[in-house]
């Protein structure tokens, strides 16, 4: 077996001055649970619609299991497709809409029916079956079109949004449900989302989209404590960046000045001391309540407080007057406005990234190009 699922190899694609896709690689293991994370218009889509065969693209290559799949037509490709709006058919029954796939591809009557049973039992719509989609919630009609994807057994499943026409509750459990489905199934699957908490949930890696590109391929925890870039840092929670320059150290264990002060980083790379860079501070990543004196330690005065039931968001200034944010567990009350506190920060949360790394290096994609 081919060692990845699905490769992509300087994929780039134009819609006449519009660049929505610009030179992407992309290596999806064999059972993966891939996301595509990133805010309207950078090119989500247009990757899995370029996967799927619904689009052209129009540079580079796309492999599926080893081979390419540049000019192979839909119809032709195995693939499981889950949309926004589900598309099923509206006249006939939640049985037909499944074994549609399965007629197509002239499957025998009895193994159909064997099929459709089990992919049915699977997203727990056994007793759904001689319903039209008019009688369903949302949430089985999502089940449906999931079950109607995954039923042809398709070497990939592509599911875009596939959960955001549902209200939050049952979004929520309809996450869980689709994990367990994918994990029961095994199958190799790229899913978009613009919510950060459901590609964190989910997903064995992220892939963070900006304008056209991917900014960061890593697992959730790693994206979310270890952001590669400005962009990253600032689309998932809620982070200070801030102007600093390294002092002196090595990897692992640099010194850094910033915001009027020594801070201590355990950042892996490597730094010329003098260097300008950013200073990542998660507003999640203070500890406000119990601060523990031998690590970083920063003075604040509380400016704002947004009590959030069990903790508060803080809008707070350092003595130099530099505003930061943060967020703290709440005891019994919350920091009031006027506060003065030392706050801490753990030396792994104090992340460097090159100064200006996110400026593009081409032409904007996304935009016109000149
Ligand atoms: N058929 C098309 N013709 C021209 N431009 C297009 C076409 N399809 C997409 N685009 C442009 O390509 C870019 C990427 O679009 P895409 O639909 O891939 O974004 P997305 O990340 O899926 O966004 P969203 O989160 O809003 O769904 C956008 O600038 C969009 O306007
Ligand atoms: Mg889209």
């Amino acid at each position: 077996m081919a060692e990845f699922s699905v490769e992509l190899k300087g994929v780039r694609k134009q819609y006449g001055q519009v660049v929505a896709v610009e030179a992407m690689d992309l290596s999806v293991r064999e059972g993966e649970f891939l996301s595509f994370l990133g805010p309207s218009g950078c090119g989500k889509t247009t990757t899995l619609r370029m996967i799927a065969g619904l689009e052209t693209p129009t540079a580079g290559d796309i492999l599926v299991r080893g081979k390419r799949m540049n000019d192979i037509p839909i119809h032709r490709r195995n693939i499981g497709l889950v949309f926004q709006n589900y598309a099923l058919f509206p006249h006939r029954t939640v049985y037909q809409n499944i074994a549609f796939g399965l007629r197509y591809r002239k499957c025998p009557k009895a193994e159909i029916e064997r099929r459709v049973a089990d992919v049915l039992s699977l997203v727990q719509l056994d007793a759904m079956a001689q319903r039209y989609p008019a009688e369903l919630s949302g949430g089985q009609q999502q089940r449906v079109a999931l079950a109607r994807a995954i039923v042809i057994r398709p070497d990939l499943l592509l599911l875009d949004e596939p959960l955001s026409a549902l209200d939050a509750n049952l979004r929520e459990s309809m996450r869980i449900e689709l994990k367990q489905i994918q994990r029961e199934t095994g199958i190799t699957t790229l899913f978009i989302t613009h919510d950060q908490s459901e590609a964190l949930a989910m997903s064995d890696r992220i892939a963070v989209m900006s304008q056209g590109r991917v900014q960061q391929l890593d697992a959730p925890q790693t994206v979310y404590n270890r952001p590669a870039t400005e962009f990253c840092a600032r689309f998932l929670g809620n982070a200070n960046l801030m102007p600093g320059t390294v002092v002196q150290g090595e990897p692992g264990a640099w010194q850094v000045h910033c915001l009027g002060q020594t801070w201590h980083s355990t950042s892996d790379r490597i730094w010329e001391a003098g260097a300008s860079v950013t200073v990542v501070l998660r507003a999640e990543h203070f500890n406000v309540a119990e601060p523990d004196a031998s690590l970083n330690t920063i003075s604040l005065t509380i400016d704002h407080v947004d009590y959030l039931g069990t903790s508060a968001h803080y809008l707070a200034h350092t003595d130099n007057g530099e505003q930061l944010e943060l967020f703290g567990s709440v005891g019994r009350t919350p920091l009031t406005a006027g506060t003065r506190l030392s706050v801490t920060i753990n030396p792994e949360h104090v992340v460097l990234l090159e100064d200006g790394a996110d400026s593009p290096d081409a032409a904007t994609p996304g935009q016109p190009s000149p």
